[in-house]
Protein backbone atom coordinates (compact mmCIF):
# COMPACT_ATOMS: atom_id res chain seq x y z
CA UNK A 1 0.00 0.00 0.00
CA UNK A 2 1.40 3.46 -0.82
CA UNK A 3 -0.78 6.61 0.18
CA UNK A 4 -4.32 4.66 1.54
CA UNK A 5 -3.76 2.94 -2.34
CA UNK A 6 -3.01 -0.98 -2.70
CA UNK A 7 -0.61 -1.69 -5.01
CA UNK A 8 -0.59 -5.84 -4.63
CA UNK A 9 -2.38 -7.92 -2.69
CA UNK A 10 -0.92 -11.38 -2.98
CA UNK A 11 -2.45 -14.08 -1.60
CA UNK A 12 -0.77 -17.79 -1.26
CA UNK A 13 -3.27 -20.52 -0.96
CA UNK A 14 -3.32 -23.36 1.00
CA UNK A 15 -4.76 -26.77 -0.88
CA UNK A 16 -2.81 -28.91 2.06
CA UNK A 17 -6.46 -28.62 4.13
CA UNK A 18 -8.74 -30.10 1.91
CA UNK A 19 -8.22 -33.29 1.89
CA UNK A 20 -9.13 -33.37 5.74
CA UNK A 21 -12.20 -31.55 5.15
CA UNK A 22 -10.79 -29.09 7.67
CA UNK A 23 -7.94 -26.36 8.03
CA UNK A 24 -5.41 -28.28 10.46
CA UNK A 25 -3.52 -25.60 12.49
CA UNK A 26 -0.22 -27.43 12.81
CA UNK A 27 -0.19 -27.80 8.50
CA UNK A 28 -1.43 -24.23 8.23
CA UNK A 29 1.66 -22.64 9.71
CA UNK A 30 3.78 -24.88 8.50
CA UNK A 31 2.26 -23.27 5.06
CA UNK A 32 2.91 -20.28 6.27
CA UNK A 33 6.56 -20.66 7.26
CA UNK A 34 7.47 -21.37 3.62
CA UNK A 35 5.16 -19.39 1.62
CA UNK A 36 5.79 -16.14 3.82
CA UNK A 37 9.06 -14.77 2.23
CA UNK A 38 8.84 -15.57 -1.48
CA UNK A 39 4.97 -13.95 -0.99
CA UNK A 40 6.69 -10.71 0.49
CA UNK A 41 9.02 -10.50 -2.50
CA UNK A 42 6.35 -10.85 -4.86
CA UNK A 43 4.28 -8.31 -3.30
CA UNK A 44 6.75 -5.98 -3.19
CA UNK A 45 7.94 -6.88 -6.74
CA UNK A 46 4.15 -6.46 -8.39
CA UNK A 47 4.23 -3.04 -6.58
CA UNK A 48 7.74 -2.26 -7.85
CA UNK A 49 8.54 -0.58 -4.09
CA UNK A 50 12.13 -1.96 -2.57
CA UNK A 51 12.26 -3.00 0.69
CA UNK A 52 13.90 -0.27 1.86
CA UNK A 53 11.15 2.35 0.38
CA UNK A 54 8.57 0.72 3.22
CA UNK A 55 7.73 3.33 5.72
CA UNK A 56 5.83 0.34 8.44
CA UNK A 57 5.08 -3.35 8.39
CA UNK A 58 1.86 -4.49 9.49
CA UNK A 59 0.59 -8.14 10.24
CA UNK A 60 -2.07 -10.03 11.70
CA UNK A 61 -2.00 -9.76 15.53
CA UNK A 62 -5.20 -12.22 15.83
CA UNK A 63 -7.83 -13.45 15.75
CA UNK A 64 -6.79 -16.77 14.14
CA UNK A 65 -4.79 -19.74 14.52
CA UNK A 66 -2.23 -19.37 17.06
CA UNK A 67 0.52 -21.07 14.90
CA UNK A 68 0.08 -18.62 11.62
CA UNK A 69 -0.25 -15.54 13.69
CA UNK A 70 2.96 -16.58 15.08
CA UNK A 71 5.07 -16.79 12.23
CA UNK A 72 3.03 -13.71 10.45
CA UNK A 73 4.17 -11.92 13.90
CA UNK A 74 7.56 -13.19 14.16
CA UNK A 75 8.52 -12.02 10.43
CA UNK A 76 6.78 -8.48 10.74
CA UNK A 77 8.81 -7.81 13.77
CA UNK A 78 12.15 -9.08 12.45
CA UNK A 79 11.38 -7.04 9.05
CA UNK A 80 10.60 -4.02 11.65
CA UNK A 81 13.60 -4.32 13.34
CA UNK A 82 15.92 -4.79 10.46
CA UNK A 83 14.85 -1.54 8.21
CA UNK A 84 13.98 0.76 11.48
CA UNK A 85 10.45 0.98 10.54
CA UNK A 86 7.15 1.20 13.22
CA UNK A 87 5.71 -1.81 13.84
CA UNK A 88 1.63 -2.42 13.18
CA UNK A 89 -0.38 -4.66 14.75
CA UNK A 90 -4.15 -5.14 12.33
CA UNK A 91 -7.22 -7.36 14.43
CA UNK A 92 -8.17 -9.42 11.84
CA UNK A 93 -11.97 -8.25 12.18
CA UNK A 94 -11.48 -4.64 12.34
CA UNK A 95 -9.80 -5.23 8.78
CA UNK A 96 -12.19 -7.43 7.42
CA UNK A 97 -14.96 -4.09 7.92
CA UNK A 98 -12.63 -1.51 6.82
CA UNK A 99 -12.00 -3.55 3.52
CA UNK A 100 -14.76 -1.50 1.79
CA UNK A 101 -11.95 1.44 1.89
CA UNK A 102 -9.60 0.25 -0.31
CA UNK A 103 -12.11 0.65 -3.68
CA UNK A 104 -14.61 3.04 -2.64
CA UNK A 105 -14.61 6.21 0.01
CA UNK A 106 -16.98 5.04 2.97
CA UNK A 107 -18.46 7.83 5.26
CA UNK A 108 -18.79 7.10 8.83
CA UNK A 109 -20.77 6.15 10.77
CA UNK A 110 -21.61 3.22 8.33
CA UNK A 111 -22.94 -0.56 9.51
CA UNK A 112 -20.82 -3.81 8.53
CA UNK A 113 -22.33 -7.07 8.38
CA UNK A 114 -19.33 -9.42 8.75
CA UNK A 115 -19.52 -12.91 7.74
CA UNK A 116 -16.52 -15.23 7.74
CA UNK A 117 -15.42 -18.83 8.04
CA UNK A 118 -15.14 -17.74 12.22
CA UNK A 119 -17.30 -14.59 13.06
CA UNK A 120 -20.61 -13.68 11.99
CA UNK A 121 -21.17 -10.14 13.38
CA UNK A 122 -23.02 -7.03 12.71
CA UNK A 123 -20.72 -3.41 13.40
CA UNK A 124 -20.91 -0.28 14.09
CA UNK A 125 -18.28 1.69 12.32
CA UNK A 126 -18.20 5.11 14.15
CA UNK A 127 -14.47 5.79 12.79
CA UNK A 128 -11.70 3.22 11.84
CA UNK A 129 -10.55 3.32 16.14
CA UNK A 130 -14.02 3.27 16.85
CA UNK A 131 -16.52 0.49 16.45
CA UNK A 132 -18.99 -1.20 18.41
CA UNK A 133 -19.72 -4.77 18.16
CA UNK A 134 -23.83 -4.76 18.00
CA UNK A 135 -24.81 -7.92 17.12
CA UNK A 136 -22.76 -11.61 16.79
CA UNK A 137 -23.41 -15.05 16.49
CA UNK A 138 -24.12 -17.08 19.68
CA UNK A 139 -22.51 -20.54 18.05
CA UNK A 140 -21.55 -21.03 14.55
CA UNK A 141 -20.26 -18.35 11.86
CA UNK A 142 -21.87 -17.87 8.39
CA UNK A 143 -18.89 -19.19 6.85
CA UNK A 144 -19.10 -22.71 9.32
CA UNK A 145 -23.19 -23.05 8.33
CA UNK A 146 -21.87 -23.42 4.84
CA UNK A 147 -19.20 -25.23 5.10
CA UNK A 148 -21.00 -27.87 7.45
CA UNK A 149 -23.93 -28.02 5.64
CA UNK A 150 -22.33 -29.11 2.03
CA UNK A 151 -19.91 -31.24 4.09
CA UNK A 152 -23.08 -33.00 4.67
CA UNK A 153 -24.54 -32.69 1.11
CA UNK A 154 -20.60 -34.50 0.39
CA UNK A 155 -19.07 -31.29 -0.81
CA UNK A 156 -15.56 -31.25 -0.09
CA UNK A 157 -13.57 -28.50 1.96
CA UNK A 158 -14.30 -25.63 2.16
CA UNK A 159 -18.15 -25.70 1.00
CA UNK A 160 -19.23 -22.06 0.42
CA UNK A 161 -17.81 -21.66 -2.47
CA UNK A 162 -18.84 -24.92 -4.37
CA UNK A 163 -22.34 -24.68 -2.61
CA UNK A 164 -22.76 -21.52 -4.14
CA UNK A 165 -21.69 -22.73 -7.54
CA UNK A 166 -24.20 -25.69 -7.49
CA UNK A 167 -26.77 -23.02 -6.12
CA UNK A 168 -26.89 -20.95 -9.31
CA UNK A 169 -28.98 -24.27 -11.05
CA UNK A 170 -31.13 -24.86 -8.35
CA UNK A 171 -34.66 -23.34 -7.05
CA UNK A 172 -33.88 -21.17 -3.66
CA UNK A 173 -37.68 -22.02 -3.09
CA UNK A 174 -37.52 -25.91 -3.25
CA UNK A 175 -37.12 -26.86 0.41
CA UNK A 176 -37.57 -24.88 3.43
CA UNK A 177 -35.46 -25.09 6.27
CA UNK A 178 -35.76 -22.82 9.71
CA UNK A 179 -33.89 -20.40 11.21
CA UNK A 180 -33.37 -19.63 14.67
CA UNK A 181 -34.97 -16.79 16.34
CA UNK A 182 -32.55 -15.33 18.88
CA UNK A 183 -31.60 -12.26 19.83
CA UNK A 184 -32.20 -8.96 18.31
CA UNK A 185 -29.39 -8.55 16.03
CA UNK A 186 -27.33 -11.95 17.15
CA UNK A 187 -27.38 -14.96 15.09
CA UNK A 188 -27.35 -18.60 15.28
CA UNK A 189 -26.83 -21.55 12.71
CA UNK A 190 -27.08 -24.17 14.95
CA UNK A 191 -30.86 -25.27 14.57
CA UNK A 192 -29.99 -24.78 10.68
CA UNK A 193 -27.34 -27.69 10.73
CA UNK A 194 -29.60 -29.82 12.58
CA UNK A 195 -32.08 -29.21 9.96
CA UNK A 196 -30.30 -30.59 7.27
CA UNK A 197 -28.96 -33.23 8.94
CA UNK A 198 -32.11 -34.90 9.72
CA UNK A 199 -33.49 -33.60 6.42
CA UNK A 200 -30.62 -35.68 4.25
CA UNK A 201 -30.74 -38.63 7.14
CA UNK A 202 -35.13 -38.80 6.49
CA UNK A 203 -34.72 -38.43 2.37
CA UNK A 204 -31.98 -40.53 2.55
CA UNK A 205 -33.97 -43.68 3.84
CA UNK A 206 -36.90 -42.75 1.50
CA UNK A 207 -34.71 -42.33 -1.57
CA UNK A 208 -30.79 -43.66 -1.37
CA UNK A 209 -29.76 -41.48 -4.12
CA UNK A 210 -32.01 -38.19 -3.01
CA UNK A 211 -29.35 -35.66 -2.03
CA UNK A 212 -27.58 -36.43 -5.80
CA UNK A 213 -30.78 -36.25 -7.48
CA UNK A 214 -31.81 -32.76 -5.88
CA UNK A 215 -28.09 -31.49 -4.76
CA UNK A 216 -28.38 -27.99 -6.85
CA UNK A 217 -32.11 -27.32 -5.24
CA UNK A 218 -30.71 -28.34 -1.55
CA UNK A 219 -27.85 -25.81 -1.96
CA UNK A 220 -30.05 -23.36 -3.25
CA UNK A 221 -32.36 -23.56 -0.22
CA UNK A 222 -29.68 -23.68 2.11
CA UNK A 223 -28.21 -20.17 0.47
CA UNK A 224 -31.45 -18.84 0.65
CA UNK A 225 -31.95 -19.67 4.23
CA UNK A 226 -28.71 -18.54 5.44
CA UNK A 227 -28.16 -15.10 2.84
CA UNK A 228 -32.32 -14.37 3.88
CA UNK A 229 -31.90 -14.38 7.52
CA UNK A 230 -28.07 -12.80 7.69
CA UNK A 231 -30.59 -9.89 5.36
CA UNK A 232 -33.41 -9.60 7.76
CA UNK A 233 -30.59 -8.70 11.41
CA UNK A 234 -28.78 -6.46 8.50
CA UNK A 235 -32.55 -4.99 7.94
CA UNK A 236 -33.20 -4.72 11.39
CA UNK A 237 -29.82 -3.26 12.36
CA UNK A 238 -30.36 -0.54 9.81
CA UNK A 239 -33.49 0.15 11.30
CA UNK A 240 -32.30 0.28 14.70
CA UNK A 241 -29.38 2.32 14.14
CA UNK A 242 -30.83 4.94 11.99
CA UNK A 243 -27.75 4.55 9.67
CA UNK A 244 -28.23 4.05 5.86
CA UNK A 245 -24.88 3.15 5.01
CA UNK A 246 -23.65 -0.69 4.55
CA UNK A 247 -20.80 -2.78 4.02
CA UNK A 248 -20.43 -6.21 3.92
CA UNK A 249 -17.15 -8.43 4.09
CA UNK A 250 -15.49 -11.63 5.17
CA UNK A 251 -16.05 -14.77 3.48
CA UNK A 252 -19.11 -15.07 2.61
CA UNK A 253 -19.31 -11.76 0.87
CA UNK A 254 -17.57 -13.75 -1.74
CA UNK A 255 -21.15 -15.70 -2.00
CA UNK A 256 -23.00 -14.91 -5.46
CA UNK A 257 -26.44 -14.84 -4.14
CA UNK A 258 -25.72 -12.42 -1.35
CA UNK A 259 -24.35 -10.11 -3.47
CA UNK A 260 -27.36 -10.22 -5.51
CA UNK A 261 -29.92 -9.99 -2.26
CA UNK A 262 -28.12 -7.52 -0.89
CA UNK A 263 -27.72 -5.00 -4.38
CA UNK A 264 -31.45 -5.51 -4.56
CA UNK A 265 -32.51 -4.74 -0.93
CA UNK A 266 -30.23 -1.59 -0.59
CA UNK A 267 -31.44 -0.15 -4.09
CA UNK A 268 -35.18 -1.08 -2.57
CA UNK A 269 -34.54 0.79 0.61
CA UNK A 270 -32.53 3.29 -0.97
CA UNK A 271 -29.04 2.12 1.29
CA UNK A 272 -26.00 3.22 0.56
CA UNK A 273 -23.94 -0.55 -0.18
CA UNK A 274 -20.44 -1.50 -0.38
CA UNK A 275 -19.45 -4.90 -1.21
CA UNK A 276 -15.64 -5.42 -1.87
CA UNK A 277 -14.23 -7.07 -5.00
CA UNK A 278 -13.85 -10.72 -4.40
CA UNK A 279 -10.23 -10.56 -4.06
CA UNK A 280 -10.82 -8.19 -0.69
CA UNK A 281 -14.02 -10.62 0.67
CA UNK A 282 -11.73 -13.32 1.66
CA UNK A 283 -9.08 -13.08 3.36
CA UNK A 284 -6.20 -11.07 1.95
CA UNK A 285 -2.69 -8.55 3.19
CA UNK A 286 -4.76 -5.34 0.95
CA UNK A 287 -7.18 -5.27 4.28
CA UNK A 288 -4.52 -6.15 6.57
CA UNK A 289 -2.82 -3.01 4.93
CA UNK A 290 -5.64 -1.02 4.68
CA UNK A 291 -6.55 -1.18 9.16
CA UNK A 292 -2.81 -0.70 8.97
CA UNK A 293 -3.19 2.60 7.33
CA UNK A 294 -5.66 3.97 9.21
CA UNK A 295 -3.04 3.17 12.28
CA UNK A 296 -0.38 4.62 10.57
CA UNK A 297 -1.72 7.96 10.51
CA UNK A 298 -2.99 7.94 13.73
CA UNK A 299 0.44 6.43 15.21
CA UNK A 300 -0.46 3.63 16.46
CA UNK A 301 2.51 1.18 16.43
CA UNK A 302 3.33 -1.50 17.98
CA UNK A 303 6.66 -2.54 19.77
CA UNK A 304 8.55 -5.62 19.85
CA UNK A 305 6.78 -7.22 23.08
CA UNK A 306 3.77 -7.55 20.98
CA UNK A 307 2.07 -11.01 21.32
CA UNK A 308 -0.82 -12.47 18.37
CA UNK A 309 -3.90 -13.62 20.41
CA UNK A 310 -6.01 -16.48 18.85
CA UNK A 311 -9.55 -15.80 19.84
CA UNK A 312 -12.21 -13.00 20.94
CA UNK A 313 -16.00 -13.46 20.57
CA UNK A 314 -17.58 -14.75 17.58
O1 LIG B 1 -12.85 -14.41 5.71
P1 LIG B 1 -12.44 -15.76 5.31
O2 LIG B 1 -11.64 -15.90 4.04
O3 LIG B 1 -11.63 -16.46 6.42
C1 LIG B 1 -11.94 -16.29 7.79
O4 LIG B 1 -11.49 -15.29 8.37
O5 LIG B 1 -12.69 -17.16 8.28
O6 LIG B 1 -13.77 -16.64 5.20
C2 LIG B 1 -13.75 -18.00 4.83
C3 LIG B 1 -15.18 -18.50 4.76
C4 LIG B 1 -15.30 -20.02 4.55
O7 LIG B 1 -16.25 -20.51 5.48
C5 LIG B 1 -15.79 -20.13 3.12
O8 LIG B 1 -16.58 -21.28 2.88
C6 LIG B 1 -16.63 -18.88 3.01
O9 LIG B 1 -15.87 -17.89 3.65
N1 LIG B 1 -16.85 -18.52 1.59
C7 LIG B 1 -18.07 -18.61 1.00
C8 LIG B 1 -17.86 -18.23 -0.36
N2 LIG B 1 -16.54 -17.92 -0.53
C9 LIG B 1 -15.93 -18.12 0.68
N3 LIG B 1 -19.26 -18.95 1.48
C10 LIG B 1 -20.30 -18.93 0.63
N4 LIG B 1 -20.19 -18.59 -0.68
C11 LIG B 1 -19.00 -18.23 -1.21
N5 LIG B 1 -18.89 -17.90 -2.50
ZN1 LIG C 1 -11.14 -13.50 7.68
Amino acid sequence: MVNGKIHSNVVAGQQVHAQYGGVIPELASRAHQQHIVPVVDVALKKAGVEMDELSAVAFTQGPGLLGSLLVGSSFAKSLSLSLNVPLIGVNHLEAHVLAGFIEHPLEFPYLCLLVSGGHTQIVQVNSPHDMDVIGRTLDDAAGEAFDKTAKMLGLSYPGGPQLDKLAKTGNPLAFTFPDSRVGELDFSFSGLKTAVLYFVRDEREKQADFVEQNLSNICASVQHTIVSYLMRKLKRAIKQTGIHRVTISGGVSANSYLRMVAEETANKHGWKLVVPSLEYCTDNAGMIAMAAHFKFLNKDFADQSVVPFARTGK
